[in-house]
């Protein structure tokens, strides 16, 4: 099948440089670049130099029958436009996360692609970062460091926000639909429990309109508390992930994977050497020594390479399932709403999610 790539802007390249190692695996299920659409002349002409065919408009894809799909990988507030024209073409479509600026959108786009009887994914590729996956094998296994209670989440950055429509709020500008969204899906994704109850803080330390960074805090049901940081203004980051079970402590400290697990073998030691911490002398704060625990690396777990390309390939030519289902992305855009609500009137949401 023979995929078109609308927005070739930073996302836009990175999935034609992908597609491109996609189709030197041989798949089962191919996905052929045919080429790209971008608004803007320049990002046309430097696909010309990636030798990549720049169609002159949308409407060329459209009419282009040996077309079979596009990736819509433009700014947030024209997912939706082109969502719809795609359907009513008979493309099938992966559209960039965030789909849509909110949940009712989101929905009429999926209402679009069910009309038009076309496959409609959402681009949520964070489900297949090694470095989740890690942390859900934990989260899933006991064995690791028993059952997790608490699990924080963080992605800091120093950069503020990049670009020009990701300061904007009428183009779904903000931290929160940037990153946030693909927080959200992992937490959903590894928490399999209704939500009780969110607490949500944005910040604004660039001044910008928008979002520079969000902290979320939920309780679930099954009484595992989840915590996400998304940050631009961070020059020293704390580790992408931390979970706390019952059994011990395990840190994912960045995207490489580095960090371990320290599962405890004595629970209660009697006999804790205090220390001198700053102008005082602690116990409670001590480190744990000894034989009380013991240090494990992380029981680390690879993806499946290319598989978000080969299940939507696969998914058109209906063999399989779509991975992404849309009750989980209405369900993201839920607690996304009800988070800025939180943040807004500065209050804890009290409702199942
Ligand atoms: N899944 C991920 O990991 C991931 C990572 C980065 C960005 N994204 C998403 O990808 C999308 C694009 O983000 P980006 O960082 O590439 O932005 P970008 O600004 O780098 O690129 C957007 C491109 O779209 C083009 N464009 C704008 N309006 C257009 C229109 N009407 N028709 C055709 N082209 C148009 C721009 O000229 C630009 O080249 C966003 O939805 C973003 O959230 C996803």
């Amino acid at each position: 099948m023979k995929i078109a790539i609308i927005g070739y802007g930073g996302m836009g390249s990175y999935h034609a440089s992908l597609l491109k190692n996609y189709a030197k695996t041989s798949p089962e299920y191919p996905l052929e670049l045919a080429g790209i659409y971008d608004i803007d002349p320049a990002r046309a002409e430097a696909a010309g130099k990636d030798g990549i065919r720049a169609y002159a408009s949308a409407e060329e894809i459209w009419k282009d029958k040996t077309v079979g799909a596009v990736l819509i990988a433009t700014p947030n507030d024209i997912h939706a436009e082109y969502v719809k024209a795609a359907s009513e073409a008979g493309k099938n479509i992966i559209c960039e996360k965030p789909i849509a600026l909110t949940e009712k959108q989101a929905e009429e786009m999926y209402g679009y692609a069910e009309k038009a009887g076309v496959v409609f994914e959402v681009h949520q590729n964070r489900r297949w970062d090694d470095d989740f996956l890690t942390v859900k094998n934990i989260y899933d296994h006991a064995e690791h460091i028993g059952e997790v209670y608490r699990i924080e989440s963080r992605v800091m950055g120093g950069n503020g926000i990049p670009g020009d429509w990701r300061k904007k709020e009428a183009q779904g500008g903000g931290m929160m639909l940037d990153w946030g969204v693909h927080l959200i899906d992992q937490m959903l994704q590894m928490v399999k429990s209704p939500i009780l109850s969110l607490y949500c803080e944005y910040s604004y330390i660039y001044g910008e309109e928008v979002d520079d960074g969000c902290r979320l805090s939920v309780k679930f049901e099954n009484g595992v508390e989840y915590l996400v940081v998304v940050a631009t203004d961070c020059f020293r980051s704390l580790p992408r992930w931390q979970a706390y079970g019952t059994e011990g402590t395990a840190t994912v400290q960045d995207w490489d994977l580095s960090g371990g697990m320290t599962r405890v073998l004595v629970k209660h030691d009697d006999n804790i050497a205090g220390i001198r911490a700053g102008n005082g002398f602690t116990r409670t704060m001590a480190p744990r020594v000894g034989n009380t625990v013991e240090q494990k690396t992380l029981p680390v777990v690879h993806a499946e390479p290319f598989a978000f390309y080969k299940n939507f390939a696969a998914a058109c030519a209906g063999k399989e399932e779509r991975r992404i289902k849309k009750e989980e992305v209405l369900r993201v855009f839920r607690v996304m709403e009800a988070a800025a609500r939180s943040a807004r009137e500065n209050i804890v949401i009290k409702e199942r999610i």
